[in-house]
């Protein structure tokens, strides 16, 4: 089978071989707050904060061909004009490889006895993206070559710079700074883009060349490409002629012109800087108009030339090879330090590289980006998910448990005084968003679930004093606690008749929209008018969830009412007693009006219909509701929850997962919404949706069914694809969706990246497969493996304790732990106590 590349695990990278992939596959720069993603052929774009709202470089979704646009190195050495990473001229390559880790890209090209290799990452604490780019003559005589680099800039606003021109087509304004002498700082040539900044804008771009001199430049895209071509052929580039020209309105670009020579054997190193700058208000203009070498869009000095300090600063900052590779170093050992809180050796190198490795990276990722920007998601459309962000942080929260904390409030901070929420916000201004709204039922049950896995991760019980605003709005503040007690009882407020929950626009399930009848193809089903009034729709898969999060809930009052003093444990214990006679009360309603015999009912409808029943005619089951009713254990003692796991098994499982539901949807239905709009096997229509595998997964491991476990987590593991070609998307990474066994092609991936799969499958197979799990009170060991599994060693750091803990399976076992031998001791409990310091434990199963 055709492999378009390899892992290399011990530099933890991918790397791709063959730059015509199935489908651009891609990596993600940068952590904070500076963000690019960046495909194997260097296509890609670059953001601040916000992918809508500070687009800084720009590019086309939906273009044809795809993935067009990036940060280009052109190459044109007398006989070809070509690019290291294959596209955009797409010359053939004497060699190609492009290597994808941790937070950087190397992608290496050679052609006609010249290797350009260009390393892409974004150093720590810094806004900008370098791009370190090193040439090296492996011929025998000496080269002469013409480079020129290429980005081009978006007007900000990603929306409007792709439906404004009018207005976009005549605000483009740029400066060009080139170094007077050739000691100057800063050296090189820098372009800035100012669009907008004489008016509300505070905020620049600048694209440098910072240690090395240009012979000429373009900033106007037409002048450069020249208005019939395209990327793969700017005119200038294949001339070997700058037009040095300056961009007034248009399209604005940044490209350095650079003449190289190169002796036999002689390599030599250029470094790029793509960043972006704020000034305050008043420090925007620059003290000293009349600066030499600066020419403007207006062709003479003014106030409206950027006061540059900021960037200066940055630009000398990485203005020599040292400075970059130290830079390079820090990002690498801060993954080092990331990645050493949770590993594992199995003898099974795709887990121990999924593990130790990418799923831990794509939590990172999916914790920084939510459902923002992908190749799938345009960064226009949606900001931070209530429901995804506390999803992704639950994957997140051993790496950096500071900025867990910190999420957590942001997303808290959105809710409404009765318990609902904004279903999105945007990061830039950490606002809920009006236009998306709220009314997912599902959502506050997800803070609780955040929370709750931050505390046990990290023993702060702080964080439940916060005093957290309702809307943003000042002066509404109440504790954290309180936002939690809240969520708990919006659930326990809207229930339905059967003494379920009422789903609201959607549960987790978005386009099971029950409420929303729409026959407009003008509208949308997320935001479309919700006709909650008289509806009797309720959704099993949130009384599923409540029951599980409830229980955390209860726990949580529990543990503070053994901590705290007098007055409040009685409090906490009232509101333990409560909270749990609301679950119980779920759980009896869930026996008694949410089972179908073999299965869990999916939902009811408007009119009170079952949904996921076997008396319906399509959809007659779904693994929301098996996966989070198993979750909970709820029906355990009276077989429910392996019954329900068999039915998985017996209707949804297939080569490449677990299907959402089945059989598929052939025809639309009004009363169910956009789960009926898609095609059969794709998407919420019985489409492989890896987010929700990993719940029946957990449920196997309740079941203390292992083998069963390993088995479902291997078919979704990216580690263990076969078929790259069909599998199309990244073979490192989740993706959202596999299309499943009623689609044209099953087992094509699609939705690569941002997917709350990452956080789920990581919970899944640390927590509950590998079985080491924190909780309030430590560690806990409670492995649940396939038989086959039969020893392990993990490396676990919480709080201040540095566990490593040898799980053996001498008899071939899949549950059950008989001796657990801690610093030499055996002990009685499985639950290990955080005690600063080191600790050798053994278990066996
Ligand atoms: C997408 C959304 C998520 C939703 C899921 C199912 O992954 O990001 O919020 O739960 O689809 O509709
Ligand atoms: C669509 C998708 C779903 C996603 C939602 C977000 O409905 O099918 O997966 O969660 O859009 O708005």
């Amino acid at each position: 089978m055709k492999t378009f590349g390899y892992f290399d695990d011990k530099n933890r990278e991918y790397v791709i071989t063959d730059p015509a992939t199935p489908f651009p596959w891609i990596n993600y720069l940068g952590n904070e707050d500076f963000f690019g993603l960046i495909s194997n052929t260097a296509g890609g774009y670059d953001f601040y904060k916000d992918a809508k709202f500070r687009r800084i470089t720009r590019y086309r979704y939906n273009g044809v061909p795809m993935d067009a646009g990036g940060r280009y190195f052109y190459i044109n050495d007398g006989k070809a004009v070509w690019s290291p990473g294959w596209k955009p001229c797409k010359t053939p390559l004497d060699s190609y490889e492009c290597r994808h880790g941790m937070n950087y890209t190397r992608i290496t090209g050679s052609k006609n006895g010249i290797e350009a290799s260009v390393l892409f990452f974004v150093p720590l604490k810094t806004w900008a993206e370098v791009q370190k780019l090193t040439l090296r003559n492996t011929a025998d005589e000496a080269k002469k070559l013409k480079l020129f680099s290429f980005t081009e800039w978006c007007l900000w606003n990603a929306a409007t710079d792709m439906e404004n021109f009018q207005r976009n087509w005549s605000t483009g304004e740029v400066e060009i700074e080139k170094a007077t002498a050739p000691d100057a700082s800063p050296a090189g040539l820098t372009i800035y883009h100012k669009t907008e900044y004489k008016e509300r804008r505070n905020h620049y771009a600048y694209y440098a060349l910072t240690n090395a001199e240009a012979q000429g430049y373009d900033t106007d895209r037409e002048s450069f490409i020249g208005l019939y071509n395209g990327f793969e052929a700017p005119q200038c580039v294949v001339e070997g002629k700058p037009r040095n020209s300056v961009a007034h309105g248009w399209s604005p670009i940044a490209s350095h012109y650079v003449e190289v020579e190169l002796q036999p054997g002689e390599s030599k190193d250029f470094i790029f800087l793509l960043g972006y700058e704020e000034n305050e208000r008043e420090k925007k203009f620059s003290l000293t108009p009349g600066e030499k070498g600066v020419v403007t869009s207006l062709g003479e000095l003014d106030h409206t030339i950027i006061n540059k300090e900021k960037a200066h600063e940055v630009i000398k900052r990485f203005s020599t090879v040292e400075a970059v590779d130290a830079a390079f170093g820090e990002l690498c050992r801060m993954w080092d330090g990331l990645l050493s809180k949770f590993t594992v050796t199995s003898g099974d190198e795709r887990l121990d590289r999924m593990v130790n490795i990418w799923n831990q990276y794509q939590c990172m990722i999916t914790f920084c980006f939510s459902r923002s920007a992908s190749f799938f998601e345009s960064g226009v459309g949606r900001g931070m998910g209530f429901r995804d962000s506390n999803q992704d942080l639950v994957g997140f929260v051993h790496q950096i448990p500071s900025r867990a904390r910190q999420r957590i409030i942001d997303i808290a901070s959105t809710q409404f005084p009765d318990g609902g929420c904004y279903h999105q916000y945007q990061p830039l201004t950490k606002r809920g968003n009006n236009d998306i709204g709220g009314g997912f039922n599902d959502d506050p049950c997800w803070l609780i679930f955040g929370t709750v896995a931050y505390i046990k991760e990290t023993g702060d019980f702080s964080i439940l004093d916060e005093m957290v605003p309702f809307d943003n709005e000042p002066g509404t503040e109440v504790t954290l606690f309180e936002h939690l007690r809240i969520s708990f009882d919006h659930v326990v407020n809207n229930l339905g008749p059967h003494a379920l929950p009422l789903i609201g626009r959607a549960d987790w399930n978005d386009c099971l929209n029950l409420n929303c009848f729409s026959w407009d193809p003008n509208e949308s089903f997320q935001t479309t008018e919700n006709n909650s009034e008289g509806s009797k729709a309720e959704s099993l898969m949130i009384a599923g969830l409540f029951v599980l999060t409830g229980k955390q809930y209860v726990e949580l009052c529990r543990q503070l009412a053994a901590s705290v003093c007098c007055d409040s444990v009685a409090t906490y214990r009232t509101e333990a007693d409560r909270a749990q006679a609301c679950i119980d009360a779920m759980v009896e309603a869930v026996k008694k009006h949410g089972w179908d015999g073999d299965w869990y009912l999916r939902a009811y409808d408007f009119y009170g219909n079952k949904i996921g029943s076997k008396e319906c005619e399509e959809g007659k089951i779904f693994i929301e509701s098996q996966g989070f009713c198993t979750m909970a254990g709820i029906g355990q003692e009276d077989g429910m929850v392996d019954k329900a796991l068999d039915s998985c098994k017996r209707y949804l499982d297939c080569e490449h997962g677990m299907v959402l539901n089945n059989p598929a949807f052939t025809r639309y239905y009004v009363e169910m919404g956009e789960i009926s709009s898609y095609p059969a096997g794709y998407k919420e229509n019985a489409g492989i949706f890896c987010h929700n595998n990993p719940w029946v997964i957990i449920g196997e491991t309740v079941a203390r069914r292992g083998n069963d476990a390993w088995e479902h987590y291997t078919k979704i593991c990216p580690a263990w694809i076969k078929d790259q070609q069909l599998h199309k998307v990244e073979p490192y990474v989740y993706c959202q969706m596999v299309a499943g066994k009623d689609a044209a092609r099953p087992g094509e991936g699609k939705n690569s990246w941002l997917t709350g799969t990452a956080a789920w499958n990581w919970l899944t197979i640390t927590q509950y497969i590998l079985g080491i799990r924190p909780t309030f009170d430590g560690l806990e060991i409670d492995p649940c493996v396939p038989e086959t599994l039969r020893e392990y060693t993990v490396r676990r750091v919480l709080r201040d304790a540095e566990f490593e803990i040898t799980v053996k399976n001498p008899d071939g076992r899949q549950s059950g732990v008989r001796k657990v031998i801690l610093d030499g001791k055996v002990v009685e409990q499985t639950t290990l106590t955080a005690t600063p310091g080191k600790h050798i434990v053994e278990v066996i199963m």
